[in-house]
């Protein structure tokens, strides 16, 4: 089975995850939102939250030869689903004229790492021009919706400074950092230069049972999951000392509505101000099931990257302060629910 239709099964079962809230108040019009990249990770949880809220949900996916509805199947009764691509200016200008959205979040991307280094240039259509082609595409027909730029912050790269804020110096370290560097930028130049609200949000890592299982927390759940269950004996993983900062998925979709909620449009840092060590990782996930992950673990040079980013870690005073975000969800709640989850999925 592939990697992509494995992680896909995650939306299904072993998931607990808080309730949102209903938002929109009684009397008001119902807004709309597009969100692209609605078949991810984040896509799903976002349109739960925006469904939730009373949205109308227009989810952008490009064709396949397959169908990639295993995070939002739960949901295809309730959005509408139209087809766009990153690399297509036409496609995504359609899909706004039509939809004339009250809100656009830009969630497409290629979006892992590694494949950045195998595949540069498309990396840099989808993740980097992409962004101007939405971009383009809402100043062109429909000018007064609001826009989220879903940046990154593997831009920090080799931090300057720690934890990282709003004003912290990008220094980008794989090519997908490079493109989320041009995508934010992008965003704030559509910002300045055309008074469109446009705004980008510095996510630090979020995770969930829906992670794609080529991410390190996914991989780290599955194989606990695998290695209980008698299907595998050991886990290959790369650098064990690198440090993120990591959350819930289901938290950080959030903070991207309140960001589009506000009276101005600015950027924001979102993060939980806390940072673990892959190693550290690895000891809450095994020892959720008893196990010493030392036992298991095998360092594999072919997982080790060729530029690394050593640590990343948020200052999220900016959402606190004015978004009134916080996360509800801790890293060792997180981990036990992916473990959980990967349990409960394989019989
Ligand atoms: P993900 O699970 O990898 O989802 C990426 C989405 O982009 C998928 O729906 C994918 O569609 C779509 N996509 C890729 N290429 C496309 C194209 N050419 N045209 C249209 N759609 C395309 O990513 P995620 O974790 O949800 O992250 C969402 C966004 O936040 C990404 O931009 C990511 O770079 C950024 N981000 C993520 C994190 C994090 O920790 N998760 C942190 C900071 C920023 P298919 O299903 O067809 O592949
Ligand atoms: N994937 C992976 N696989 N990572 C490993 C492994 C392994 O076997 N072993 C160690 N790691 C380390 C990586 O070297 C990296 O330092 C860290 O674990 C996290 O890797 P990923 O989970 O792949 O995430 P990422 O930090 O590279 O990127 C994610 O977060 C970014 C935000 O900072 C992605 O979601 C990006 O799209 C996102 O922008």
């Amino acid at each position: 089975m592939s990697a992509k239709r494995r992680s896909s099964a995650s939306s299904r079962g072993g998931e607990k995850r808080p309730k949102a809230k209903r938002g929109l108040g009684q009397g008001q019009p119902r807004k709309t939102a597009v969100i692209t990249g609605v078949t991810g990770q984040d896509g799903s949880y976002l349109a739960e939250l925006l469904l939730d809220k009373g949205y109308d949900v227009v989810g952008v996916v490009r064709r396949t030869s397959h169908d990639s509805y295993e995070r939002i199947g739960h949901l295809l009764d309730r959005i509408r689903v139209v087809p766009a691509d990153l690399l297509d200016q036409h496609s995504l200008t359609a899909v706004i004229r039509d939809a004339k959205p009250d809100e656009v979040y830009n969630l497409a991307a290629q979006s892992f790492v590694p494949t950045s280094w195998t595949q540069p240039v498309l990396t840099g259509e989808f993740t980097a021009l992409g962004v101007t082609r939405l971009l383009e595409a809402v100043r062109l027909a429909h000018p007064q919706a609001r826009f989220y730029q879903a940046s990154s912050s593997e831009m920090f790269g080799k931090a300057t400074e720690t934890p990282q804020r709003e004003t912290t110096p990008f220094y980008p370290r794989s090519p997908y950092g490079v493109a989320k560097v041009y995508g934010h930028w992008i965003t704030v130049n559509y910002r300045e230069s055309y008074g469109l609200y446009a705004v980008s949000g510095i996510l630090f890592n979020h995770e969930s049972p829906r992670r794609g299982l080529e991410f390190v927390t996914r991989k780290i759940s599955d194989g606990v999951a695998r290695i209980v269950q008698g299907k595998a004996k050991e886990l290959r993983l790369g650098n064990l000392d690198a440090r993120r900062d990591w959350g819930y998925a289901g938290d950080y979709v959030d903070a991207m509505w309140r960001m589009l909620q506000q009276p101005t449009p600015e950027d924001y840092v979102i993060g939980t101000g806390e940072m673990h060590s892959v190693r550290d990782l690895c000891d809450v996930a095994f020892g959720h099931v008893g196990l010493d992950w030392r036992k298991y673990v095998k360092v594999d040079p072919q997982f080790v990257r060729p530029a690394e980013v050593d640590l990343l870690l948020a200052d999220p005073a900016k959402g606190r302060r004015k978004l009134g975000w916080t996360p509800r969800v801790s890293f060792e709640q997180l981990v036990t629910m992916m473990v959980d989850a990967d349990l409960e999925r394989r019989p």
